[in-house]
């Protein structure tokens, strides 16, 4: 999709991939609102580009989604593209993980997920036409020790994309549900904070870059998931072929 005078909705659009997405975007002459609660952030992201607007959005609240969302097509028209990159991450130990932040992950990445997807999909699907990208992860794909919380709002993503995406597949809006392997972007000095696990930290981050120039690839060929990076696509085959190996693999590593 040219974007030159189309208008995007990036959540999460403070930083890491929702920033670099709405700077790309804003480069290519789209106008762009990014929803976010971190200010600072969305003031760095519309450094320099007068074409990215900033709307101080919990992504959790129903009702203030979707006033944002209608605020948006006031000030700035239809919207033609939705990514939604708003999440947390922190990690442990279900059982020793505080069960409050293990709700907080399903209301802001799964719940945030629902709340933009009624506020906006149903103006494209009567429109026939715009872009829905959800960010789901690797997490979503392969279960972690340690990251259980987290996994399991990326499995929910992903299954609640794509049935949103086949009761919509003949509207004319194109859907792609992303899985990221580890990215280089903020989003890891959560994890930091509260306990990595050691499968994680062997493997390498890819850039945000390579990250949405795979969804790009995904939405011209009609393809619904989109799996930036080699290792990526391997994981994904392991997890259906040889699941007991990916968890012996996981408890050998974490040494427990
Ligand atoms: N970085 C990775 O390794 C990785 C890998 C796979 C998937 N992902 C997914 O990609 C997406 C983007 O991640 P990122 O690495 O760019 O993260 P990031 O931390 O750099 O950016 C996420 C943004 O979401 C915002 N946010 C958090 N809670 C919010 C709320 N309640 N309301 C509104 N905004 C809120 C944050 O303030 C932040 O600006 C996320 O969905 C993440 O789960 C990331």
């Amino acid at each position: 999709m040219a974007f030159k005078g189309k208008v995007a909705l990036i959540t999460g659009g403070g930083s890491g991939m929702g920033q670099t997405a709405a700077r790309l975007l804003a480069q290519q002459g789209a106008q762009v609102a990014i929803f976010d609660v971190n200010q600072e952030g969305m003031a760095k992201t519309a450094e320099g580009l007068d074409n990215i607007k900033a709307y101080s959005v919990d992504i959790s609240d129903t009702d203030a989604v979707h006033a944002a969302v209608r605020q948006v097509e006031a000030d700035l028209g239809p919207i033609d593209r939705v990514a939604n990159a708003a999440a947390i991450m922190p990690f442990g130990k279900l059982l020793e993980q505080d069960p409050k932040i293990q709700i907080k992950l399903m209301d802001i990445n799964y719940g945030g997920l629902v709340n933009i997807a009624t506020a906006t999909v149903p103006g494209m699907v009567q429109r026939g036409s715009g872009d829905f990208i959800s960010f789901s992860s690797m997490s979503g794909i392969i279960p972690g020790l340690l990251m259980g919380g987290y996994c399991a709002t990326k499995g929910a993503v992903q299954m609640y994309t794509e049935i949103l995406y086949h009761e919509n597949r003949d509207s004319g809006v194109r859907f792609c549900c992303v899985c990221p392997p580890p990215v280089a972007t903020p989003l890891w000095n959560q994890a930091r904070d509260t306990v990595v696990p050691k499968l994680t930290e062997a493997s390498e981050a890819i850039s945000p870059e390579e990250v949405l120039s795979d969804v790009e690839e995904c939405l011209e060929k009609g393809k619904f998931v989109s799996y930036p990076g080699k290792q990526t696509r391997i994981g994904a085959l392991m997890r259906r072929i040889a699941p007991n190996y990916l968890w012996n693999y996981a408890h050998k590593a974490e040494g427990f």
